[in-house]
Parts: C-alpha cells; sequence; structure tokens
C-alpha cells in the first residue's frame, strides 16, 4: 500500500513543479475510490454540510460531524494525506481552545492535518496548532464560513486593494507555519500572483490555472446529488447521479414486477452454506469491506445466511 505524502513532499512538489491533486471525500468509498485513482490530498472538507448533510450552508457542520466523516475516509484511504475541514466556531477561541479542537481531529478523527479559514487573524492560532504538531492548511479567498459576513459567494480579489489583502494574508500564513493554502473563487490574475509570492504551494478551486494544485468537490465533479448548480469552475467528470437514479428505478421496477429477486438470488433449505464452502460469502454489511474483514465475516455468513444490514 502506498504511504500518505509527507509535508515535505508536498512543498517539494511546488519545487518540482508537480501539480498536486486534492479533492474532498466524506465517507469510506469515496476516500477508497480516491486513493485507488491516486488523489494526492484527500479533504474532509466542511462542504460535507451541503454536499451530504443537506444544509445550505457550511455553518451548522460540528466538530463531532467532522470526526465521524474524517475516520470513515481514513478508514478508506490508509495510505493517503488527510485533511479535515475546523468546522465553523471551532476556532478563534485563541490558542489553547483551538488547539483542543484541532488535536481532536487529529486524535479521535485520525487527520494528518487541518484546516482553517482565513488571514493574518488566525496567525497566533497557526502559530501554536504548528508549535504542538499540527499541520495547518491555510484557506484564503472565498471563505464560506463567513458567507453571511461577505453578503453572497462571490468572486474574490477583483480590486488591486482585495488582492493587495489576499497577498499579505497569504504571507502571513505562511510565515505562521500553514504548509499550503487553499485558494477559492480568486480571479486568476491575483491568485498566480499568491501563488508566485509564497514558497508554500497554493491549491486552488475556481481561481484558474496558475495554482500549484487544484481541489473539486467530490459530489460536483461527479455530478453526484440531486440539485447540484452546474458551476463554471467545475468540470464534470462523469453523471453518476444519473446512473444511480437510473439504477434504483430499475431496482423499484424490478421489486414491483417481482422480477428481482430470482432463483439465484435466493437460499435453499437443502443448500449447503456457501460461506462455509467456498469462502466467498462475507458477514460485513456492506460491499466495501476490505479483504481482510472478509475472511473474518465468514464464519458468522456460514450461519446466518450472509444476510445483510
Ligand atoms: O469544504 C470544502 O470542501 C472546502 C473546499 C471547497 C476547498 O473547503
Amino acid at each position: 500500500m502506498a504511504k500518505p505524502l509527507t509535508l515535505p513532499r508536498i512543498r517539494a512538489m511546488k519545487r518540482e513543479g508537480r501539480p498536486i491533486v486534492m479533492l474532498t471525500a466524506y465517507d469510506y468509498p469515496s476516500a477508497r475510490l480516491a486513493e485507488e485513482a491516486g488523489v494526492d490530498i484527500l479533504l474532509v472538507g466542511d462542504s460535507l454540510g451541503n454536499v451530504v448533510l443537506g444544509y445550505d450552508t457550511t455553518i451548522p457542520v460540528t466538530l463531532e460531524d467532522m470526526i465521524h466523516h474524517t475516520r470513515a475516509v481514513v478508514r478508506g484511504a490508509p495510505g493517503t494525506f488527510i485533511v479535515a475541514d475546523m468546522p465553523f466556531a471551532t476556532y478563534r477561541l485563541g490558542p489553547e481552545g483551538t488547539l483542543r479542537n484541532a488535536a481532536r481531529l487529529m486524535q479521535e478523527g485520525g487527520a494528518h492535518a487541518v484546516k482553517m479559514e482565513g488571514g493574518a487573524d488566525l496567525c497566533e492560532e497557526i502559530v501554536r496548532l504548528t508549535a504542538a504538531g499540527i499541520p495547518v492548511l491555510g484557506h484564503l479567498g472565498l471563505t464560506p464560513q463567513s458567507v453571511h459576513q461577505i453578503g453572497g459567494y462571490r468572486v474574490q480579489g477583483k480590486t488591486r486593494e482585495e488582492a493587495e489583502k489576499l497577498i499579505a494574508d497569504a504571507k502571513a500564513l505562511e510565515q505562521a507555519g500553514v504548509f499550503a493554502i487553499v485558494l477559492e473563487l480568486v480571479t486568476e490574475e491575483v491568485a498566480r500572483e499568491v501563488t508566485r509570492s509564497v514558497e508554500v504551494p497554493t491549491i486552488g478551486i475556481g481561481s484558474g490555472r496558475g495554482c500549484d494544485g487544484q481541489v473539486l468537490v467530490f459530489h460536483d465533479m461527479l455530478g453526484y446529488g440531486s440539485g447540484i448548480r452546474e458551476k463554471r469552475f467545475v468540470k464534470t467528470y462523469a453523471d453518476i447521479g444519473s446512473a444511480i437514479r437510473e439504477a434504483i428505478g430499475r431496482y423499484a421496477e424490478d421489486v414491483r414486477s417481482r422480477a428481482f429477486p430470482e432463483e439465484r438470488h435466493a437460499f435453499r433449505q437443502e443448500e449447503a452454506p456457501r460461506g462455509v464452502a467456498d469462502g466467498r460469502e462475507t458477514a460485513a454489511p456492506y460491499g466495501s469491506a476490505p479483504a481482510d474483514r472478509v475472511a473474518e465475516g465468514a464464519a458468522t455468513a456460514a450461519q446466518d445466511g450472509g444476510a445483510r444490514g
């Protein structure tokens, strides 16, 4: 199994001009698929609130939500560097309060690093976290946790004043010790300027071609879920939402017409339990259980016929 990237390797990727591939993940199967596809960094983003939990904003997401989902991602992608978002109002609490919450994401969640939205105002907390061994990913530009303050999801860096503030914030974050900076919805020109003005990598989302890496939200790039609005900065690589809807529709049709289950899906009284005979059955509740747990489950499967759920 591959090993997670280290901070020196992530920094070296910028120097070597090798783009960093980051993707969000929120659960075991998404993390597992992303790791198999060779993603460099997985972000358990608080976009969890929007794309998984169905909230309008990221503000209702709690530290407990983040820990719960981070643990699932860590189980799915043990060979990938995993960053967990610090949700709304779990930082800017002073260095000690912030440290306590960040430490929970690492100790209980299993994350390798945390991400916080904000600029120079966060420096004192970043210094405290990095001194305690907690790597921090910065996040500038559009900062969705401040949506009510910003007054909407709008492109950042449009004026010279905004651009200069972004550059100053990026330098301050670098000075405080972040290992990289996410730039969200920043104009391409300014994102390029920010990228040139710091030695740590920038990872863009909706910030054009000049960043050192890119991040997209899992559900956006895969067309997964209903109500996903087309976003100009997203490239949709698949339409799994339609594939899922169509498959569920066929399942419903089959149940209603009694076309499913068929004879081969049923267990008969006189049959030998297959799990004992060929070891293929599993007691794991989901099809995505790792192979070592499949073997573990075989004994129970033999007793209950491999019943799910
Ligand atoms: O929460 C999230 O998914 C993020 C990315 C959009 C960078 O912060």
